[in-house]
């Protein structure tokens, strides 16, 4: 059975309930499915002063190395300024070891971001961890439009074909969609069962 890791960094939860619906998604395909968390690397003043809170029931990654024991990886962090967030980033500097490895080569990797404006970089976001999977050698799984929940203006949703997304709003306040968390479970699908069929 194909075992697939759901990697993700979250300050206030969007981020860490698209992780859920993306392995609901990748269970559907009737792969394995574990959800880790990168650490926290922000100084603990900020993280106290801007109310940053972590799900627990989610464990933190045991290491870099770790990766290489997953049949594919979907990788998953807010918009910071257009682009991946540090603690992501920090994480994946790590992962120098891997690289060198290979043991990411030919895998399916996948990616999904939230953010808080419509147009505040979810895609930029998407491909700045996009460029990092291409550097492991993973074979991207984007959501395609399979998906046809990303079509159409008739709600505001998230959504790209370079991966999964939800829009927090100005506030922080709105909470993902249905229809975003569909899109976030159909790309967990798409890698587990890609996973599936790579590791055959
Ligand atoms: C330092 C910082 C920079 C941010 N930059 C952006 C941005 O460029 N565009 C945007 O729409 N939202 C931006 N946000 C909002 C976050 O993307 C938002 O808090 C996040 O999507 C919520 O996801 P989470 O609940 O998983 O943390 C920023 C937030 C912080 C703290």
């Amino acid at each position: 059975m194909a075992r697939v890791l759901v990697l993700y960094y979250s300050s206030y939860g969007h981020t860490s309930q698209m992780a859920e619906a993306v392995a609901d998604g990748v269970r559907e395909s009737g792969a394995e499915c574990d959800i880790r968390r990168v650490p926290e690397t922000a100084p603990a003043e900020i993280v106290e002063n801007f109310g940053f809170s972590h799900n627990e029931n989610h464990p933190l990654i045991e290491g870099p190395d770790a990766l290489g024991n997953y049949d594919g990886v979907v990788f998953g962090a807010p918009t910071r300024f257009g682009r991946l967030p540090s603690q992501m980033a920090s994480f994946l500097d790590t992962c120098g070891g891997v690289w060198a490895s290979g043991a990411l080569i030919g895998k399916p990797g996948a990616v999904f971001t939230s953010s808080n404006s419509q147009h505040g970089g979810q895609e930029t976001t998407l491909f700045s961890m996009i460029t990092n999977l291409l550097h492991f050698g993973m074979t991207i799984v984007g959501l395609d439009y399979g998906f046809e929940g990303q079509n159409g203006v008739d709600e505001v949703k998230g959504g790209a074909p370079y991966g999964a997304t939800t829009i927090a709003g100005p506030d922080g306040k709105r909470q993902p969609s249905d229809t975003e968390l569909a899109g976030a479970r159909y790309l967990g699908k798409r890698v587990g069962t890609t996973a599936a069929k790579l590791a055959s």
